[in-house]
């Protein structure tokens, strides 16, 4: 069984996550003697909740909103996956030093590749520029999409653009978040991709793009996963465009911070149906 490690979710609020039911479904089935809690952390207290995990020696921590910017101040290094997106939501505690890392863009990026192959060339419009929104869009020029950003809040977009083109080299595109201005703009695109919280529960029927501004084989992906069928998700299929849920980059995301822990491959199955059993249970 090895030694006895102990992993950590921090975040506020943690109640009805999925991860610790997919991470000790996956810690189960190699036999490893690790186990991973939830823990809700407020932020006056996320400096005290780092040096104490630190000080007990837990074996690595899940980070999630609002602390995934925050908590880098707390660490001894970022990997170059975090430093690039700004937010960290992996630690590893190598031999008592915290490392931070993103997984969430790679997770994103390897579950939408499964499923519709290779993004190098495609044209892709991202909605939003929050923490998901900036590691995404760097995964996503990384491995050679053409990117367009609209947010909100422009100036993140346009924040988040000249960041990119600044570390990777690469022109990125943003726009404000203008009905007429997105559906002109997707005509164009070949994937489509919301990042922002919007259709999240419990405003489940709300939603930025509709089908009329969809066309017939649009790809759309949406990183929202509570609930699974987002009106965004209808809405593509009524337009007759390939729907994504955001499960995948869930479990993804999750495999990835159990291979940096663990140095093992992840069962990205048992995750995958402990994930999904979990969200029914969570979602009534
Ligand atoms: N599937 C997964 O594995 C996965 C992983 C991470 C996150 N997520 C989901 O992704 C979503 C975003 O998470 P995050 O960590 O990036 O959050 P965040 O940093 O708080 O960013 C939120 C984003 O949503 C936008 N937004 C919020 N309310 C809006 C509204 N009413 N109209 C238009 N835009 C709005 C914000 O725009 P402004 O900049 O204008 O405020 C911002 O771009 C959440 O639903 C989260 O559950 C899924």
């Amino acid at each position: 069984m090895g030694p006895l490690k102990l992993f950590l979710l921090i975040g506020d609020p943690v109640e009805g996550s999925l991860s610790p039911a997919m991470m000790n479904a996956a810690f189960r089935s190699l036999k490893l003697n690790h186990f991973y809690v939830a823990v809700r952390v407020p932020g006056k207290f996320l400096g005290d909740a780092i040096a104490g995990a630190k000080k007990m020696g837990i074996a690595g921590l899940n980070v999630t909103i609002p602390h995934k910017i925050a908590v880098m101040r707390y660490l001894d290094a970022l990997d170059e996956s975090a430093a690039a997106a700004g937010a960290v939501n992996t630690v590893k505690n190598d031999r008592g030093r915290l490392i931070g890392f993103n997984t969430d863009g790679q997770g994103a990026l390897r579950n939408l590749e499964e499923k519709v192959g290779s993004v190098r060339g495609r044209r892709v419009l991202l909605l939003g520029a929050g923490g998901a929104a900036r590691a995404i869009a760097f995964s996503l020029v990384e491995a050679g999409a053409d990117l367009t950003i609209a947010n909100r809040t422009v100036s993140r977009a346009k924040e988040l653009a000249s960041l990119i083109e600044r570390g990777l080299g690469k022109r990125v595109s943003f726009l404000p978040l203008n009905r007429d201005r997105l559906k002109n703009v997707l005509r164009e695109k070949d994937i489509l991709i919301n990042a922002t919280s919007v259709g999240m529960r419990p405003k489940v029927n709300e939603t930025l793009v509709t089908a009329e501004m969809m066309h017939e084989g649009l790809i759309v992906y949406d990183i929202v996963y509570k609930p699974l069928q987002t009106r965004l998700l209808r809405e593509a299929r009524k337009a007759g465009a390939v729907a994504l849920d955001g499960l995948g980059m869930l479990v993804r995301q999750g495999a990835l911070a159990f291979e940096i822990w663990t140095g093992r491959k992840a069962p990205v199955r048992v995750m995958e149906s402990a994930a999904k059993e979990e969200l029914k249970r969570v979602m009534g």
